[in-house]
């Protein structure tokens, strides 16, 4: 288990304020973001108001075209304040977007001087589980999720927020969301670029890990035996672009997307409302999902790229991707539009982030997250 700071007890005791605050900064920073390139920098201003501010430089990949990524991530970071400041009982306001869709102030969090009443129980369980939650990408078991557990995933979204769940739970259905998947994640071992942006954020020792704080560790990731050798030997992309000769981007893509077989449903979350203020909701969205999936005690582990290949797509039009990408890409897209009819046919509607929930074995190992200090602004920035 991560460590997890003291949770502060009371905000109205002296000096509690500058406590609570380091922990909801604290509680923001622990967020997910892709491959944990922690894409966010934080402003305080005069005590009273939190910027959540997007880091563009933390990850220029194509992966996270237009920083569609980065700003789910940062919804992510949101949605922890937010439940941590209503854990502490802490009232606040939250604007997204206070300077316009285009700057990147993602968020304005404002403290309130005085203490509210709120749903205890909900909230409490989601605040543990901030420091709880992680990503599992080992095989999870295929039981049933129960109509309970069920109903918490769906009632965890706020519906005024415009973002729906699908979760596919027959064997048939879930082998077609693999089948679309591991289509879409050919491109992503086959292109040079994205090879190389995963390899610069693999940390193959603990020291490099506890140095820089961003990436992923090899326990983190799964990768052990045949696995881990695979990522040591193509680690270059030399020896992975001659592999490809002999089709290792098609083994590679089914292997990575294998656990979408072994777990208890394929999840999708889509978004109604384009643009960065759906980005930055469905990232909240996806976070209070995965937290309510840890306080279930169930795993989760995102399978984005057939997602975000799609909304670039969409967004960004076919000539991003070469004409044996495009190719591809459409077998995969016709294979999502089978296994998600309602909302691929939907033109008013687009899945944003695919995933899958059950119950997994304990992971090896977790991400580390840079320290608040390292994430400030100066106020006058
Ligand atoms: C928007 C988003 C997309 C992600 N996509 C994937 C993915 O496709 N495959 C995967 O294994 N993990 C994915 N992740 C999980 C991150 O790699 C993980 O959150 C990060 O490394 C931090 O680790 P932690 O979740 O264990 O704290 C995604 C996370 C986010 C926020």
């Amino acid at each position: 288990m991560r460590e997890s700071p003291e949770i502060p007890a009371t905000y109205e005791s002296s000096g509690a304020r500058d406590e609570i605050l380091n922990y909801v900064l604290r509680s923001g920073a622990q967020a997910p973001s892709f491959y944990n390139c922690q894409p966010w920098l934080f402003r305080v201003t005069d005590e009273q108001a939190i910027d959540v501010i997007l880091d563009k430089q933390a990850d220029s990949s194509f992966y996270n075209w237009n920083d569609n990524l980065s700003t789910m991530a940062c919804g992510a970071v949101i949605e922890n304040m937010r439940i941590a400041l209503e854990g502490r009982g802490l009232a606040h306001t939250i604007e997204t977007f206070p300077e316009g869709e285009d700057s990147s102030v993602l968020a304005r969090i404002t403290l309130g001087q005085s203490t509210q009443m709120h749903e205890i129980g909900a909230i409490h369980s989601l605040e543990s589980a901030i420091w709880r939650r992680h990503t599992n990408t080992l095989d999870f078991n295929s039981d049933p999720l129960t109509d309970a557990q069920k109903k918490r995933l769906f009632d965890s979204l706020e519906s005024a927020s415009g973002i729906k769940l699908y979760l596919l739970e027959k064997e048939s259905e879930k082998h077609k969301a693999f089948l679309a998947a591991s289509c879409a994640e050919q491109v992503r071992f086959a292109r040079k670029d994205l090879h190389r942006h995963l390899h610069s954020l693999i940390r193959w020792t603990e020291v490099d890990a506890e140095t820089d704080k961003t990436g992923l560790t090899l326990p983190s990731m799964g990768a052990c035996g045949i696995g881990e050798t695979f990522f040591r030997i193509t680690r270059t992309w030399p020896v992975m672009k001659v592999m490809n000769l002999f089709g290792a981007y098609k083994s590679q893509a089914s292997r990575a997307c294998m656990g979408l077989l072994h777990c208890s449903a394929v999840g999708l979350l889509s978004v109604k409302q384009g643009g960065k203020t759906g980005l930055l909701e469905a990232g909240r969205q996806m976070q209070r999902l995965w937290l309510t999936t840890t306080a279930l005690g169930l795993d989760l582990q995102p399978h984005t790229s057939l997602t975000l290949f799609n909304w670039a797509w969409h967004s960004g039009g076919a000539g991003l991707y070469t004409p044996w990408e495009q190719r591809i890409l459409r077998k995969a897209f016709q294979l999502y539009c089978e296994a998600f009819p309602e909302i691929t046919d939907n033109a008013s509607e687009s899945g944003i982030f695919l995933f899958r929930v059950g119950q997994g074995p304990a992971v090896r190992g977790y991400t580390l997250r840079k320290d608040v200090s390292q994430l400030m602004l100066k106020a006058s920035v």
